[in-house]
């Protein structure tokens, strides 16, 4: 039987909830589709800091690197440790070190969910964020002067490379080239943002050149967040930079109910390193250890693991699970119901066909 080495990370708050349901309802796809997962648990969170004063062990890449996959339930304690700390000891530090440059995250409107949104029906919203994952404003490059005078200054540089922008942008060309409507939208903001935006641009239509098959648009991202709530329908791929990304990947989900149900994959498309799954949504403090936390996000991240393996099929028949319940089992609070994290788990997982 084929097995998977697994490195399973489920960090902090909610993370420690919502990871058991995902791991429950993966190993009962897993026994239904003839594989195996080996889960490789590591403790690795803010209590792992406070105790040995980082994220990880300083050879914890190297622990992982020959894994099959990364799934990470999330990452950030603010009240023990300052989450730039946690977050670039952790997530960001796999994201970059693994080079899982393209940041794969859904949006889709689920049977069984009303959207904030009016009339929007199950169809209307259905479109995936290509976000890049590697730099742009996500970056090391700055610092600060003058620190605690009145002259204080914090500058940080946002760095847009040839490389790294053109591999998303053929990322999501290769991406919409393979769905019905071959529609690529690209976030910018080139009028305000004068010398990394308009090379943004540049380099999607340059590689736009190279698919003649797709058809492309670009907002400038203010305009978009608001055609997001106003026309979602339009949407079939939405590439954008680190940050635009992160901010329409939570954006999107909300137009869809809840970010709670949010999932996505940071892969490393060559292979060369274990991509990792993980809910769009953080730890969430502020519910965590009363057990309500929507393990959904987790649950189809597990999915998107499944079908990077080659488990289509099984990832097909999660998704139609979560689904099912989403029509006619336990929801959660944050959907309007009074079921817990695990009611939710168990009911998926027994609805796996
Ligand atoms: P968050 O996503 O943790 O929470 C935002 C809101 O959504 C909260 O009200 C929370 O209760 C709710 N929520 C989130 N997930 C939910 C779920 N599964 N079920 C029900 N409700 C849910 O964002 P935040 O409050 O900005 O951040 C909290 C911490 O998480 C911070 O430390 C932040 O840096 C970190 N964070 C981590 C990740 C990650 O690990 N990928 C992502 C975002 C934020
Ligand atoms: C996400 C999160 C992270 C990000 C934070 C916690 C650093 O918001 O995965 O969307 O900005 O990438
Ligand atoms: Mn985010």
């Amino acid at each position: 039987m084929k097995k998977y080495k697994i490195a399973v990370i489920a960090g902090d708050g909610i993370g420690k909830e919502v990871m058991p349901e995902g791991q429950r309802v993966l190993d009962v796809v897993a026994s239904r589709y003839g594989f195996a997962l080996d889960y490789d648990e590591l403790p690795w969170s803010c209590d792992y800091y406070v105790k040995h004063g980082s994220m990880m062990p300083a050879d914890g890449l190297q622990q992982i690197r020959n894994h099959d996959a990364v799934y990470l339930g999330a990452v950030g304690l603010p009240s023990a440790v300052p989450d730039h700390i946690s977050l670039w000891g952790l997530l960001i530090k796999i994201r970059r070190e693994f080079d899982q440059y393209a940041n794969i995250r859904p949006v889709r409107l689920m049977p069984g969910i009303a959207s904030p949104l009016a009339n929007r029906k199950v169809g209307d919203i259905d479109f995936i964020i290509v976000r890049e994952n590697s730099e742009g404003e996500y970056s090391s490059a700055g610092g600060r002067m003058y620190e605690g005078t009145e002259r204080e200054i914090a500058v940080q540089e946002s760095i847009f490379s040839r490389h790294g922008t053109d591999r998303i942008m053929r990322y999501a060309f290769e991406l919409t080239r393979r769905r019905a409507r071959k529609h690529l939208t690209s976030a910018t903001k080139s009028n305000g943002i004068s010398i990394t935006m308009p090379f943004w641009d540049e380099r999607f239509h340059a590689v736009a050149s190279e698919y003649p098959d797709v058809k492309t648009d670009q907002y400038h991202i203010d305009i978009l967040t608001a055609h997001f709530v106003r026309f979602p329908d339009r949407f079939d791929v939405v590439v954008g930079s680190n940050l635009f990304g992160d901010i329409l990947s939570d954006l999107g989900p909300a137009c869809t109910g809840t970010i709670a149900i949010a999932p996505s994959a940071n892969l490393n498309p060559e292979r060369l390193y274990p991509s990792m799954f993980e809910p769009v949504h953080g730890s969430a403090p502020d519910i965590y250890g009363r057990n309500i936390a929507n393990p959904i996000g987790m649950i189809w991240s597990g999915a998107m693991m499944l079908d990077h393996l080659g488990h289509t099929e099984a990832a097909e028949a999660v998704v139609r699970a979560i689904e099912a319940v989403l029509q006619e089992g336990p929801k959660t609070p944050d959907l309007g119901g009074k079921a817990s994290t695990k009611d939710v788990g168990r009911a998926i997982a027994e609805a796996i066909s």
